[in-house]
């Protein structure tokens, strides 16, 4: 009965994280290069970032621990290692780097801030963590069922 209800709030869990991720990469970015001065589009991506990366945090935290827990049930497998090793680089990214990327490219006076190019970059990022986040679903699939 555990391990079904640890495996419901790893899957919920990991729908909302990477859902959030495809709908930044595939909705907000296009719209955010799309139009607007460079504060605006800074401003768009500012205000989003700061409203998911709550709930990727939180997310992430409930994939973790209940992952932690299948790995009890279930033992480890070469698709379990595909997975923490993606969790190892979002944990990473949400709870450090990413500050202090965002902080490089943004802490300047906007006009100085070359929009298109950053976006175009972190679009480009996006799309990358997005495909091995899909490789990584693949990955537990297959170590559930295979
Ligand atoms: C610390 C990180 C993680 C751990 C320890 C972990 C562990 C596990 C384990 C042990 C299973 C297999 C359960 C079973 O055999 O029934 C599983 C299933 C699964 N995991 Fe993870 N996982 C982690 C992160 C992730 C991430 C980052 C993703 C996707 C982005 C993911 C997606 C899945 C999926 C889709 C399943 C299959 C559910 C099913 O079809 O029954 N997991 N996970």
């Amino acid at each position: 009965m555990l391990y079904v209800i640890a495996l419901i709030i790893h899957v919920i869990s990991i729908i909302i994280w990477i859902g959030g991720v495809s709908f930044v990469t595939m909705i907000t970015f296009p719209m955010i290069q799309r139009g607007g001065s460079s504060l605006e589009q800074v401003m768009m991506f500012q205000g989003t970032e700061h409203r998911f990366g709550k709930i990727a945090k939180t997310m992430v935290i409930l994939a973790g621990l209940s992952g932690l827990y299948l790995i009890k049930v279930k033992g480890l497998s070469f698709g379990v290692w595909v997975m923490i090793i993606l969790w190892g680089v979002y944990a990473s990214l949400l709870f450090g780097l990413e500050k202090m990327i965002f902080k490089k490219l943004f802490d300047k006076p906007s006009d100085q801030i070359d929009t298109k190019k950053i976006f175009t970059l972190l679009q480009g990022f996006h799309w990358i963590v997005l495909t091995l986040s899909f490789l990584a679903v693949a990955a537990g699939i297959w170590a559930a069922h295979y």
